[in-house]
């Protein structure tokens, strides 16, 4: 008698080595304004508090596409069609279930720059479906230049999956070179990307400073893994959190403000920072229908359709690599 072994998922590192850290938090401190890597808001605490976030209740944001992917999920898979599931930045991975259901995947690919994070999440997405293969790949995918060759991806059709908006991290240029690198990671296969649009300028100053603190303790704790990580030396209690809702960008700046003149030390070298001087924490670009669609023909993608929720406050847009 044979016993069915639920599949395991396996894990590849590929995350950045310390040095290159080093090198990017110092050519983030030489921005003006200074402003570093999003992806360095995501160690393990980081990842934690980021789902705390999306829990509160100014921050909708995964509420409304969770929800949305969970009505919309048999239409996607009827347009967009199937093969092997690739989410960057996949998180906690609570976004994806419902597509699993309905698009039944060869296998599903998890990329994500924190490494522990990534393997609690699989194995309780696992838990969830036993019978899809999974392979979580650490690393920052904004640098990867291929998928590694592994027998759950080779010859199989991919399906790329980018939700919750975190294509809002990147500056458009930015923006447009990521969407054109999913296109080569995705080799020929479609897209589905989860952007939030444009809203008022009080919902969105709330969703991104929270009541209850999450959000400020969130971009706070960036200082507090450079100390961990990179040996720097920043007292989190002098600088203050602000989320401004920058309307002609249409985007909200996170930044922690310097609230004295004070030097702190990054990697053995001193850094001044002045009274009143923002480091930027992340960018979230909010992208209308029409922006969107923009921006996808700008990256040489073929923009097909977008599910909404019902109050339209975000989108989910199906993008083709050929028509
Ligand atoms: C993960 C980038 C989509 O911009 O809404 C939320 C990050 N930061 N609250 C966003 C975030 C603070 C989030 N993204």
């Amino acid at each position: 008698m044979t016993t069915q072994t639920p599949a395991r998922p396996q894990l590849i590192d590929l995350h950045p080595p310390n040095a290159d850290m080093q090198r990017l938090v110092h050519n983030g401190l030489q921005r003006e304004p200074r402003q570093l890597p999003a992806w360095f808001l995501y160690d393990q605490e980081g990842s934690r508090l980021f789902d705390q976030i999306c829990e509160q209740p100014e921050y909708s944001l995964t509420r409304t596409e969770i929800s949305l992917l969970e009505s919309s999920a048999a239409d996607i898979a009827r347009a967009i069609g199937s093969g092997v599931i690739v989410e960057f930045g996949a998180g906690s991975a609570r976004k994806v279930g419902p597509l699993l259901e309905a698009m039944q995947p060869s296998a599903y690919v998890a990329l994500d720059i924190s490494a522990d994070h990534l393997r609690q999440s699989m194995a309780s997405l696992q838990a969830q479906h036993p019978c899809v293969p999974m392979l979580g790949i650490c690393c920052d995918h904004s640098q990867l230049d291929a998928l590694p060759d592994h027998p759950l991806i080779r010859g199989e059709r991919r399906v790329g999956f980018f939700p919750g908006s975190s294509l809002g991290n990147f500056t458009r240029a930015e923006a447009i070179a990521l969407l054109r690198r999913f296109r080569r990671l995705l080799d020929g296969g479609p897209l589905l990307l989860g952007l939030d649009q444009p809203k008022s300028r009080s919902r969105l100053e709330a969703a991104y400073n929270d009541a209850a603190g999450i959000s400020a303790a969130f971009a706070h704790n960036l200082l507090q893994r450079l100390n961990n990580d990179l040996g720097a030396d920043f007292n989190p209690d002098n600088f203050l959190y602000e989320a401004v809702w920058q309307e002609t960008e249409s985007r909200v700046r996170m930044a922690l403000i310097s609230e004295v003149n004070q030097t702190v030390s990054v990697g053995g070298e001193p850094w001044t920072f002045s009274l009143g001087q923002p480091l930027v924490t992340e960018y979230s670009v909010k992208y209308s229908a029409e922006m969107a669609r923009e921006l996808a023909k700008d990256a040489s993608w073929h923009w097909r359709h977008r599910w909404h929720d019902p109050a339209d406050d975000l989108s989910l847009h199906w993008l083709e690599a050929a028509d």
